[in-house]
């Protein structure tokens, strides 16, 4: 199976990549998946586990990508090709089948972003947060919620079908300054709140006890978290860095990027707990709804709410939008490159099947879950594990001399970071993988509702 030699796109702008990162890192996994995954996880205890995934794991993580995609110039599957013997090209098969998942559902609480947009220009947000959670009940499923994801699909396959260039970088301009500038006002307007004060203990003040206690749940739930938020461990990085025909310092770039990313959802935390607390809503019971409920009961009380909400529901639709594209980009830049198949069919041939597998969980909440609770915490970490073991075992001496473009003589730190990569990244990861299988097997039998067993003696 030889590879299509055809000349490959590149970056406009030497900031076009810098952008398109954060535009992929920064998106529902920041403002929708954070906060509920802090709720469920029992609040300051999962915000420090996951601070630390971020800078110990995440980080070192995102520049063994960037290092893969520039070194070979190639998609996902095309570089694990020419780096690694043959098993490793089915690696990059997982990674193309993982953003085909995620994607088909991301895509559903996107149209959910595209909902609540219309719901503020309609002056429907509703104060009354009981009100408001059996509002997201019947919006988030259902006929509504599979036209709205087939809204966004489109809209994301028109993106991508407009190439690398005009497309993403375009989109992403506007998209990044607007979602700092208003998650800060919000912030500022939650600390008028007056459940502030209780939701900023809950948040930030993290009780180790809870920690050694739950960190069987805490563990992979933030590694999932880590990864799915930094776009880590299914080649979108690979892919973007790809792209790059220039020696930049990644590792200038990845702290920018993860800083970004960080920040976000750290800010977005402060938003949505002061709202929930007010209302007098246990932070871990809104599950996938919590940012739904949340902020529009709050949009829905105060002056101008439907203004403020629909502007809030606009971005986050445009955030999604841009980390959308990086999952649809992975799988068309593999049937381009490998396949030699135009980028037009391609991006509408793949966004026809990513409609339709999102249909089950455009249906019911449960099956949303199982597909997201899968493909963070067994697909992701699972991808970066292995991309650990090549970048860590199998191809140090590339990857440090192609760390060193750009930055110079990489001393002492490119053998911690190698070392840290060989040694405590792999346990970690092969531990989170472990523990997320066990938690997922516990979804699908469990009989309580919300999980899986339960949804299947309910419906079957
Ligand atoms: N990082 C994106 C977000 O936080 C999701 C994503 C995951 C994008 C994996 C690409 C790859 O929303």
């Amino acid at each position: 199976m030889g590879s299509v030699d055809i000349p490959r796109e590149s970056w406009a702008t030497r900031a076009g990549f810098i952008l398109a990162a954060v535009g992929s890192a920064v998106g529902l996994g920041n403002i929708w998946r954070f906060p509920f995954q802090v709720g469920q996880e029992g609040g300051a205890a999962f915000l420090a586990m996951y601070l630390l995934f971020i800078v110990a794991v995440g980080f070192p993580a995102m520049l063994v990508e960037f290092v893969v995609g520039r070194y070979t110039n190639r998609n996902p599957v095309g570089a694990l090709k020419q780096l690694g013997s043959g098993v490793w090209q089915y690696v990059g098969w997982i990674f193309i089948a993982t953003g085909f998942i995620i994607l088909s559902y991301y895509s559903v609480v996107a149209g959910w972003t595209i909902r609540y947009f219309i719901l503020g220009l309609q002056n429907e947000y509703l104060a009354d947060p009981e009100a408001s959670g059996g509002q997201f009940l019947e919006l988030a499923s259902g006929l509504d919620a599979i036209f709205f994801h087939a809204l966004f699909m489109a809209i994301v396959v028109a993106v991508v079908a407009a190439g690398i260039k005009r497309g993403i970088e375009l989109a992403v301009k506007v998209m990044v300054p607007a979602i700092i500038v208003i998650t800060v006002g919000m912030a500022i307007y939650a600390f008028t709140l007056p459940g502030a004060g209780e939701a900023y203990s809950y948040y930030l003040s993290p009780d180790f006890g809870v920690i050694a206690e739950n960190w069987t749940s805490i563990l992979p739930a933030a590694a999932g978290q880590a990864f799915f938020t930094l776009s880590l461990g299914m080649g979108a990085m690979i892919t973007y860095a790809s792209y790059l025909d220039e020696d930049r310092n990644l590792a200038e770039d990845g702290a920018i990027i993860v800083g970004f990313d960080t920040s976000i959802a750290f800010i977005v935390g402060l938003v949505v707990f002061p709202i929930l607390f007010t209302a007098g809503v246990d932070p871990g019971d809104p599950g996938a709804g919590a940012i739904f409920i949340s902020l529009a009961a709050a949009f829905g009380d105060i002056q101008f709410g439907w203004l403020i909400g629909a502007i809030f529901f606009g971005t986050v639709a445009i955030a999604a939008l841009s980390s959308a594209i990086s999952l649809l980009e992975v799988v068309v830049s593999y049937l381009i490159d490998e396949k030699g198949i135009d980028r037009k069919v391609a991006a509408v041939g793949i966004g026809g099947g990513l409609f339709l597998l999102g249909i089950p969980s455009a249906w019911d909440l449960v099956l949303l879950d199982l597909f997201d609770l899968f493909a963070d915490q067994i697909l992701l970490v699972f991808g970066g594990l292995m991309l650990a073991i090549l970048v860590g075992w199998v191809v140090s001496e590339i990857a440090l001399e192609e760390l060193s473009k750009g930055i110079g003589p990489l001393g002492s730190y490119g053998t911690v970071w190698i070392w840290l990569i060989r040694i405590p990244v792999i346990v970690v990861l092969v531990v989170a993988l472990a523990l997320g299988v066990v938690e997922y097997v516990d979804f699908l039998t469990g009989t309580e509702e919300g999980q899986f067993g339960w949804w299947l003696e309910e419906n079957l």
